[in-house]
């Protein structure tokens, strides 16, 4: 089991565009690892790999519900193909933006196309809750955050919060 340290606001990384993964090799199967274990351990519900450092278009998710055995996935070069007309609003939170949770609006239905760890394309329909974390998730490998679907007012003041928080505790661990 290995645990990586989750980025936090306003590490810039979490603001760059992830590259493709070209080949399924052991060093992304360690990486999945730890994510996995990384998300369990916060505990969240999904992660990308950007939030622990890692510019690569991976990301972790499980959905099972408490009580419910795992469900691990891991989705490699994740693409959005459709996206529903309706939206829904759900309160959304991060584990690089600790602590805070906005109501965010969002197509209620997408359609996933990703490589699993296996090499295998996989193609998805989602909707509910799995619609909302892939669409959350995805945003992380382009450097898209939840909060940037707020209004400028909520956001700049989860910004300062952050930016005050770094400047107090001078270096940020991870
Ligand atoms: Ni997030």
């Amino acid at each position: 089991m290995a645990v990586r340290p989750v980025l936090v606001l306003p590490d810039q990384r979490l603001r760059a565009v992830a590259d493709p993964i070209e080949k399924i090799d052991a060093e992304i199967k360690t990486l999945a690892k730890d994510m996995l274990d990384t998300m369990y351990d916060a505990p969240g519900i999904g992660l990308a790999a950007p939030q622990v450092g890692v510019l690569k278009r991976i990301v972790v998710m499980d959905l099972a519900a408490e009580g419910e055995p795992p469900q691990p996935l891991v989705l490699i070069n994740p693409e959005i193909t459709r996206i529903s007309d309706d939206t829904v609003i759900t309160e959304e939170g991060c584990l690089s933006i600790p602590e805070l949770y906005y109501d965010v609006e969002r197509p209620a239905a997408v359609t996933v196309e990703y490589t699993d760890l296996d090499g295998k394309h996989v193609t998805e329909e989602a909707e509910g809750r799995f619609a909302i974390v892939i669409q959350h998730e995805l945003d992380h490998l382009d450097g898209v955050l939840y909060i940037d679907y707020l209004s400028r007012l909520k956001r700049d003041r989860v910004l300062k919060k952050f930016q005050k928080a770094e400047r107090f505790s001078g270096r940020k661990a991870g």
